[in-house]
């Protein structure tokens, strides 16, 4: 496998092609940005644990049914994956109050919810990623009505599969945001990333946060807090 020219340039990866047309290797950075790269850093290490942490979750939910875009870990930080075109949607399902939820209704964070929420986004930097609901989605053409319903069902799936596997590592999956993709044939995959940039990730006694919000926050312990929730996978995958 060849790693051939950059495609792309995210705030915390990049994209390459390779020579086979339909595998793309995507590679980790360190950098962190949140509130839309107003505020930027760097996490040592994080593009490592990313990494690492995206293909231990995709390949749980590959066997569980859910079908993603993951094919190899190519190195610490390189992941070859399938190419797809992603839909401009970012899609958030919330089982905690928290973050922008919170913000928005006014209310507390950490209130349980009885069934976990959704809502989408619209993947556009330059508006700021704007809420929308599905109607609007169709009304941008951003995704068909069966494509949404497709991302819906594979997205409360993940929370199921996710949930259920970070309590058996004492952590509580406050909420996570992801991204699907378009293979060439159309089919619907998960695809970029699951990890503590992207998870709000709770120690389940203490409520000890490990995730970006430590960043986001200026909390301290940055560094400290994914390296302690990837030892928490690492361990549990060890037993
Ligand atoms: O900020 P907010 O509360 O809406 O974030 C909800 C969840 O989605 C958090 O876990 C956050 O890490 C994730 N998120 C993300 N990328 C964004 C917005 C939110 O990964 N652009």
């Amino acid at each position: 496998m060849q790693k051939l020219e950059q495609i792309y340039e995210g705030k915390a990866k990049k994209v390459f092609r390779t020579d086979d047309p339909e595998l793309y290797i995507v590679d980790y950075k360190d950098d962190a940005t949140a509130f839309n790269g107003l505020k930027k850093g760097t996490i040592a290490g994080k593009g490592v644990i990313n990494n690492q942490m995206t293909n231990a979750l995709m390949r749980r939910l590959e066997k569980a049914g859910i079908p993603t875009h993951f094919v190899k870990e190519l190195s610490e930080r390189e992941t070859l994956v399938k190419r797809v075109s992603i839909v401009p949607l970012e899609v958030i399902i919330r089982n905690l109050s928290a973050g922008s939820f919170a913000k928005r209704y006014g209310v507390e964070e950490g209130i349980v919810f009885d069934a976990p929420t959704i809502e989408f986004s619209y993947k556009n930097d330059e508006l700021g990623d704007p809420l929308l609901n599905s109607y609007h989605a169709l009304a941008l053409k951003l995704a068909t009505a069966e494509e949404i319903e497709t991302i819906k069902k594979y997205a409360f799936a993940v929370n199921d599969i996710l949930k259920a596997f970070w309590k058996e590592c004492g952590v509580i999956l406050v909420d996570f945001k992801l991204e699907f993709g378009r293979l060439t044939d159309g089919t619907i995959v998960l695809a970029d990333e699951i990890s503590p940039d992207t998870c709000r990730l709770w120690d389940e006694k203490t409520h000890e946060k490990l995730d970006k919000d430590r960043f986001r926050r200026d909390l301290g312990g940055v560094e400290d807090a994914y390296a302690e929730i990837m030892k928490r996978l690492l361990d549990h995958d060890a037993e």
